[in-house]
């Protein structure tokens, strides 16, 4: 891979914990920036279980606290401390393991500025979010010209189809849709990582041991923060401690490993699917119009289950304008698509994850692993 540099924002989170040291373990020198935001837990945790994971790694990344909370929105904000613990790390900031860690101060100041200087100052970034995409949005609005800048953009968020805070919304889009369909319609090289993959990214307690079979602090916390992830995703239905951000990061070292699909992705607003992600699969050359189901000269019509019972959407085409509409349960508006009548260009250009071999990035994670800081 050319040199790159790159932007990591995420919310610590065990599984944000493990992708972290994934990533530093490839690319330790080409991260540029830490940012952290509010999802799993709060801010102030995320941040400090960042900071710490960073010096039991022993590495010295400049960081940035992000937002603290949802854009303005119809989100309504819970943490999921249910799968992470209270602290964000199964409770290892009570350990020994954290306490004793000589932590770095986050860089001071105006946290949207800084990101903006730092991606001005290397030129151009490739940028990872691991959590609610609040701080790219809110980085766009306030600097537009930074989608120029921005390289590849590799997401872990949502679901099509499937949904782990309810039956329809995934947890970073659940947390802030309005950010999540902003940042999807406007960047143009975006590769989304859904649960619809990552929820099959899970260790088992045999493979956790022997991530911890080194004794070095990283591999006992590792360890400990697994074996706690892994009861807790157990409980709630999963097949193991999941790593959906591990397979963000991984999608970002080897695209190689999986198969996209490119489309546009819709984020539901409103209503009782806020949250919920809708595949916009539209071919444009000014005469020929697909939206995922059949279409004449002039109106689509696109049909899909969502809760088994009845997400409808509609679109209908003029030559200029693609409007797609989504109602949810037959009554509320809760999605609008357009384009221009070339492409999609305008509403996002996702390369959507379709396929991997779970065990497969189960491997190359502990493989990883093995190798990070685990001296
Ligand atoms: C996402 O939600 C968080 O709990 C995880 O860290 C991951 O980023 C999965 O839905
Ligand atoms: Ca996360």
């Amino acid at each position: 891979m050319t040199e790159r540099f790159i932007i990591l924002d995420t919310d610590p989170g065990i599984d944000d914990a493990v992708a972290i040291a994934v990533l530093l373990n490839a690319h330790k020198e080409q991260v540029r920036l830490l940012v952290t935001t509010y999802g799993n837990v709060p801010l102030e945790k995320s941040t400090r279980n960042a900071l710490c994971l960073v010096a039991l790694m022993g590495v010295d990344i400049p960081l940035v606290c992000g937002a603290d909370k949802p854009g303005l929105g119809n989100a309504v904000y819970m943490d999921a401390s249910f799968i992470h613990g209270s602290d964000g790390v199964g409770g290892l900031q009570d350990s020994d393991l954290f306490k004793n860690l000589t932590l770095q101060t986050p860089l001071e100041g105006d946290a949207l500025q800084i990101i903006y200087d730092s991606i001005v100052e290397a030129g151009s970034v490739d940028y990872i979010t691991l959590g609610p995409l609040t701080n790219l949005s809110a980085l766009i609005k306030r600097f537009p010209d930074v989608v120029e800048r921005l390289g590849l953009v590799v997401t872990m968020g949502g679901g099509v189809g499937m949904g782990n805070v309810n039956d329809f919304a995934e947890f970073n889009f659940f947390c802030d849709a309005e950010s999540a369909t902003h940042v999807l319609s406007t960047v143009k090289n975006l590769i989304l990582t859904p649960i619809n993959i990552t929820t099959e990214v899970a260790f088992s307690l045999e493979q956790i041991a022997e991530i911890g079979a080194k004794r070095t602090p990283v591999a006992q916390a590792l360890e400990a923060m697994l074996t706690f992830c892994y009861h807790q995703c157990v409980a709630y239905g999963g097949l193991g401690a999941t790593m959906h951000d591990s397979a963000a990061v991984l999608a970002y070292l080897h695209p190689e490993l999986f198969e996209f699909k490119t489309c546009g992705i819709e984020v539901v607003c409103e209503g009782e699917c806020y949250g919920m992600s809708l595949v916009v699969e539209a071919g444009c050359n000014g005469e020929n119009l697909v939206v995922e189901a059949g279409c004449n000269d002039e109106n689509l019509v696109a049909e899909a289950g969502c809760n088994d019972e009845n997400l409808v959407a509609e679109a209908g085409c003029n030559s200029e304008n693609l409007v797609v509409e989504a109602g949810c349960n037959g009554e509320n508006l809760v999605a609008q698509g357009h384009c221009d009548g070339k492409s999609l260009a305008g509403r996002g250009n996702v390369r959507l994850m379709v396929k991997a071999d779970p065990a497969r990035l189960v491997q190359i994670i502990m493989d990883s692993l093995h190798e990070s800081g685990t001296d």
